[in-house]
């Protein structure tokens, strides 16, 4: 059985702490799985995501980002995702090429057909079974961010935040089948215990 399992949202949205719920209940039943996470995930990746968050007096376009976080994605892909799949793993991303569909499509105003061209290349096609997409307003989002230091996308403006936003709520409405939409204002306990009544059903 191959399952590839993403998590996506927008800022503040709790992905972190549900992806490790994840993770960790799998575990608890000795179900072999693997935690990774974009930008970063292999040493490659690693490098330019963190550049691509923090990189200061830098003009980065968002072809750039295009390709970057694509180009940190194939590397992922290849050396983690696709192996580990193989080795009948469950995979679980904190975050995949929705993200990039949402922040460089939807949010920066890349073209759809190039950016979906772009993470096919990137991914070779590998598709997730499962994403859940951990939905929040952008204020209670960016509230909950607002006390850490920011990285280059947390500074964006309200508007771009919302684009992201209703960027998933339309990649999930297109695909249904794959995307399992949650409130992510519930408690964490009740995201988990959705996410595991979904996931244990595919598995
Ligand atoms: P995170 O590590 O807190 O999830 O932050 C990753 C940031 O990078 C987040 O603001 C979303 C952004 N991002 C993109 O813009 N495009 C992408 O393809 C990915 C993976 C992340």
């Amino acid at each position: 059985m191959v399952l590839f399992i993403t998590f996506e949202g927008g800022e503040g949205s709790g992905k972190s702490v549900q992806v490790k719920e994840l993770y960790k209940r799998l575990s608890q039943l000795a179900i072999p799985a693997l935690l990774t996470h974009e930008p970063g995930g292999t040493p490659f990746g690693k490098k330019f995501g963190r550049w691509l968050k923090w990189a200061q007096g830098t003009n980065i376009s968002p072809l750039t980002e295009l390709l970057l976080f694509n180009a940190s994605r194939a590397q992922l892909v290849t050396e983690v995702i696709q192996p580990n799949l193989e080795s009948g793993r469950v995979v679980i991303s904190d975050r995949y090429s929705d993200s990039t569909t949402a922040y460089q499509g939807y949010g920066r105003g890349l073209d759809l057909e190039m950016v979906k061209a772009t993470n096919n290349a990137a991914t070779q096609g590998l598709k997730p079974n499962l994403t859940v997409l951990l939905d929040i307003s952008t204020e209670k989002g960016l509230a909950r961010k607002r006390a850490k230091r920011q990285d280059r996308f947390e500074q964006e403006d309200m508007a771009f935040h919302q684009r992201v936003r209703e960027g998933y709520l339309k990649l999930a409405a297109d695909d249904s089948e794959r995307w399992l939409v949650i409130d992510a204002s519930q408690s964490k306990k009740k995201i988990a215990e959705i996410v595991w009544q979904r996931v244990r059903r595919l598995l």
